[in-house]
């Protein structure tokens, strides 16, 4: 039915009016000079009936509106897309990547890292459900997450925009937030959002580490890995995608046909709309040097298969790709199917009915139910990596001294894309949300905690350090929160993955106090810490874990909660050592190797393993069984284990499952994330937990670039337990 409402309308439409829609524009575009925030009838009028724009999204500041701010917003640009020829409406997209992130009182999440952290796929689908439900409450229905990408390097400045260094994970993760968005295939809802996987593809596998600069990616690994995340999304119904303002091989990817055309939307089978990132199509020409004038560059991004431009330096890209079809050097049908997708989503969205928000229709925005979701799922991200001697849970008896960088600010809590694009005003904007003291203060009463900052994120203040170190010798313990800037993009560029030198001096000052350190991390990536970790006690990973983060993690602190976080990547000892959990043999010869040459045998040992996560409860597991120890290639592998809770409290375990192929002709990775699932178990109960492994998992791509599987033994191994089977 909507295939047919597009081509109805699309019958109707001026080539104008086509290669309108196509265009993507600031806000900021249409503001008025004098009242900011608000617009300018003539540029609005301009933008909208002349140029026939198809869509607007937000920039990069806009503060936190009011939901009656952004509901006026949208009826004007509403209003002036009711007076166009054919009343199409305008798509609103935004970066609204952790909840309704602009919008004064909405309920913030933690961010992705945290998300793939929880391990728990309900609670994210749920948590996405209620962003999109306050996402639409600010009659936005177009968000630009999830994020796709696939780190190999975890200096990039924005590792905490994924969900970490595990493939298999990520899908998962992307299922379950493409679903919570689009409200189970159900986009057209008034709670519903249409979703954009990004950034397609290979952006976070920078080889530097450093945003939008080059990578080197086999096709075979890009197969392997990064395009099964993308599969996994599309498959969902994602709605869109954003490509990357990356290079893969030395072809930037928004002029790369194979790509977007032959690969993402012919062979993944991708019908949704491919919008550019900021700028992107001028970019080929100014930065990537693919084009010859910004008139070229249009016509490579545009025969690659782009459908919408985002940021074309005001009406530009509309006047090129004009004089492009009209001078045949891009044929209609390009423009035709660029547009039926925009039309089509557009459709989905139930857009021509509805654009803008009955606030009615929203009685739970912010309300104590969204906020504890939020609560709950910062609780199962926050990852406890190290507890030496039972150091934790804190009681409540002991005097604690807070301090580090981190201790005392919303904004390195819920990180970028927060109120403002890098997140900077996260003080302001969550003012009445807790802070890692305030939540202390909380709990203990303000005149029970000892507060300095000790040290800046940057700054080396020694004053400020002799402050920390003399309220220590008056406390029992010392909770240590150390970190990074809020930061998105390139801004967030670095040079040294250590932790900063003066964060690392208030470490090895207070180290010399001899009281127990807990060593509290709010980071978007992991900072280096191996020349201070062992004179930590405990240390507690909490990312980016949002407005309600602080709360989540004093409540862990003090036993409250029992964590259950596992950590979503491998957190390297040494900038040489950024092996991953999956690495090949040759990284860690130690185990399988034959000559026994100990001269020679690489160290794997990162500080803490991908998948690590401690509990105040110990889990034991035991019966690990396969229901076939002999396959054919056609056979499924049942597979069960019973996991015992054997210690004292109530806690959560997610269970994971690894399969080694134990010999391939590609050389087989160590062990890879199969299965997952997470339960929940009181002192002294046992579950059988039951996984079912298919073809598919045995599988890898192989040298001509086909997914296949080879006879042999493979192990299966969850928890201490393995077992082999053969596929014959
Ligand atoms: O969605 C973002 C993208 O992740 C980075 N560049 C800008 C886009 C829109 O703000």
């Amino acid at each position: 039915e909507i295939d047919a409402k597009v081509s109805e309308l699309l019958s109707k439409m001026t080539l104008e009016e086509k290669v309108g829609q196509m265009t993507q524009i600031t806000v900021t575009i249409f503001e008025d000079a004098k009242k900011p925030g608000y617009f300018d009838a003539a540029k609005l009028k301009q933008g909208i009936q002349d140029y026939h724009i198809g869509s607007i999204l937000n920039v990069p500041n806009p503060g936190a509106p009011t939901l009656k701010r952004w509901q006026e917003t949208m009826q004007a640009i509403t209003i002036e897309a009711n007076k166009t020829r054919l009343k199409i409406p305008v798509l609103y997209g935004i970066d609204a990547i952790h909840g309704a992130s602009y919008t004064a009182g909405a309920t913030l999440f933690p961010q992705q890292i945290g998300l793939a952290a929880t391990f728990n796929t309900d609670l994210v689908k749920r948590g996405a459900a209620i962003s999109a439900y306050e996402t639409r409450a600010s009659s936005i229905p177009w968000v630009f997450s999830p994020d796709l990408d696939f780190p190999r390097n975890p200096a990039w400045s924005r590792m905490w925009e994924s969900f970490g260094e595990d493939a298999y994970l990520s899908s998962k993760m992307a299922v379950a937030l493409v679903d919570g968005f689009e409200g189970n295939n159900n986009v057209g809802s008034k709670y519903s959002v249409a979703s954009c996987m990004k950034h397609y593809i290979g952006y976070g596998s920078t080889t530097t580490g450093k945003d939008r600069t080059p990578s080197i990616i086999p096709e075979r690994l890009l197969r392997q890995y990064d395009l099964t995340i993308y599969q996994a999304a599309i498959n969902a119904g994602a709605k869109s995608v954003m490509v990357s303002s990356g290079e893969i091989n030395g072809t930037p990817v928004h002029a790369s046909k194979h790509l977007i055309t032959d690969i993402l939307k012919k062979e993944l089978g991708f019908s949704g709309v491919v919008v550019t990132d900021w700028k992107d199509i001028i970019y080929l020409y100014t930065r990537h040097k693919v084009a010859e004038s910004k008139r070229d560059a249009v016509r490579i991004a545009v025969m690659a298969g782009i459908d919408m431009s985002m940021v074309p330096e005001e009406f530009s890209f509309y006047t090129d790709l004009l004089d492009l079809v009209k001078k045949g050097e891009v044929p209609v049908s390009r423009i035709d199917d660029a547009v039926s997708r925009i039309l089509k989503m557009k459709f989905e969205l139930n857009l021509f009915q509805n654009t803008v928000a009955d606030l009615k229709d929203y009685p739970k925005f912010g309300s104590a139910e969204h906020i504890e979701e939020a609560y709950n799922t910062a609780a199962e991200s926050i990852t406890l990596l190290k507890n030496n001697a039972s150091v934790l849970p804190l009681s409540k008896n002991e005097k604690v001294l807070v301090t580090g960088a981190t201790a005392n600010s919303m904004k390195y809590l819920n990180g970028g894309w927060s109120y403002t694009w890098q997140g900077e005003n996260s003080d302001t904007y969550a003012a009445d949300k807790f802070t890692i003291l305030e939540a202390f203060q909380n709990k203990l009463g303000k005149e029970n905690v000892l507060y300095t900052a000790g040290a800046d994120l940057e700054k080396e203040d020694d004053a400020e350090i002799q402050k920390a170190v003399e309220l220590a010798k008056n406390a029992s313990k010392i909770v240590l929160c150390l970190g990074e800037k809020n930061y998105t993009e390139t801004p967030g560029d670095i040079s040294d993955l250590y932790m900063s030198a003066s964060q690392i001096k208030l470490a090895l000052a207070l180290a010399k106090v001899n009281k127990p350190i807990i060593l509290v991390l709010n980071e978007g990536r992991p900072r280096l810490i191996s020349n201070f970790e062992d004179k930590m006690s405990a240390v507690v990973q909490c990312y980016l874990p949002g407005n309600e983060g602080a709360r989540a993690l004093v409540d862990i602190l003090y036993g409250d909660v029992n964590p259950s976080g596992r950590l979503p990547y491998n957190y390297p000892r040494y900038p040489n050592s950024l092996e991953k959990y999956n690495r090949k043999y040759t990284e860690s010869i130690s185990e399988g190797e034959q000559n026994n040459d100990a001269k020679y045998e690489k160290s794997y040992s990162p500080q803490f393993e991908f998948g690590t996560g401690l509990s105040y409860t110990t889990f034991v597991y035991s019966n690990l069984k396969i229901d076939k120890t002999e396959i054919n290639n056609t056979d499924e592998v049942n597979v069960s284990v019973d996991v015992t809770n054997s210690g004292t409290r109530a806690g959560k375990e997610s269970v994971l499952l690894y399969l080694s192929d134990n010999v391939a002709s590609i050389t087989p990775e160590f062990k890879s994330l199969k299965r997952f699932e997470k339960i929940s178990l009181k002192p002294n109960e046992t579950q059988t937990v039951k996984f079912t492994l298919k073809q598919k998992d045995l599988q890898f791509v192989n040298e001509d670039l086909k997914w296949i599987s080879e006879k042999g033994s493979f192990t299966v191994q969850i928890g201490d337990q393995k077992k082999d089977f053969l596929l014959k």
